[in-house]
């Protein structure tokens, strides 16, 4: 094919400006971090109820979930959490700039995954939220049995247990979930986000 046949459509592409006005919003990706059992997905899925019952169109992506679909071919070495997160990544992006305000609910342990997540979104529409209860805490309730299993060494790698979980050294927001309420966390997490996702 020669150059001639190429028809750029440039002017007739939408742009996440455009949809962002036809929502009504701007669009964020609210990224939570935090050990399994830390509250994550609670606050996350009680985090999109509240913006939907305010106007707000929403997408939660968590962990379990991606991992069963589109990351279903990944397990828990450093190599495939990296992957895990840079897909996700991906996938927010293309939320992101279909207007859609983006939560994300992923264990994403390490500096080094979070700022590869960072990267991929765009430092200005990356909030980062860690929620930070105590490890025993986490541990004490062990809602999905893994902790014992991990204590036992039936699961290799399990974060907090026998691999690592750095503190996010920047984060917007930090949730100790073992001191705050749901709905607290909601009233904290909502004060950082509400002049972001408000359409000028
Ligand atoms: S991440 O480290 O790659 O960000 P992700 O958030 O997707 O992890 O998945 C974490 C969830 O997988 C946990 O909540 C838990 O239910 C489950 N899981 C299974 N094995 C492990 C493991 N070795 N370490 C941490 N979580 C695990």
């Amino acid at each position: 094919m020669t150059k001639n046949h190429i028809h750029p459509v440039f002017d007739k592409i939408l742009t996440r400006e455009d949809r962002e006005r036809l929502l009504n919003q701007r669009a964020k990706v609210i990224w939570f971090t935090g050990l399994s059992g830390a509250g994550k997905s609670t606050l996350a899925a009680a985090l999109e109820k509240e913006l939907y019952s305010r106007g707000f169109l929403c997408k939660l992506l968590d962990g379990d979930n991606i991992r069963t679909g589109i990351n279903n071919n990944l397990g828990f070495t450093d190599e495939d959490r990296k992957e895990n997160i840079r897909r996700i990544a991906e996938v927010c992006k293309l939320f992101l700039n279909c207007g859609v305000i983006t939560i994300a609910a992923f264990i994403s342990p390490t500096n080094e995954i979070r700022k590869l997540a960072r990267s991929i979104i765009g430092e200005e529409d990356f909030i980062e939220i860690f929620v930070n209860p105590p490890l025993q805490v986490c541990e004490q309730r062990d809602t999905k049995g893994l902790y014992k299993k991990a204590r036992k060494g039936e699961i290799k790698n399990f974060t907090g247990i026998s691999a690592p979980f750095e503190a996010p050294e920047n984060p917007d927001l930090v949730i100790d979930t073992s001191m705050v309420g749901v709905e607290e966390s909601l009233r904290m997490v909502m004060e950082v986000l509400e002049k972001d996702i408000q359409q000028k």
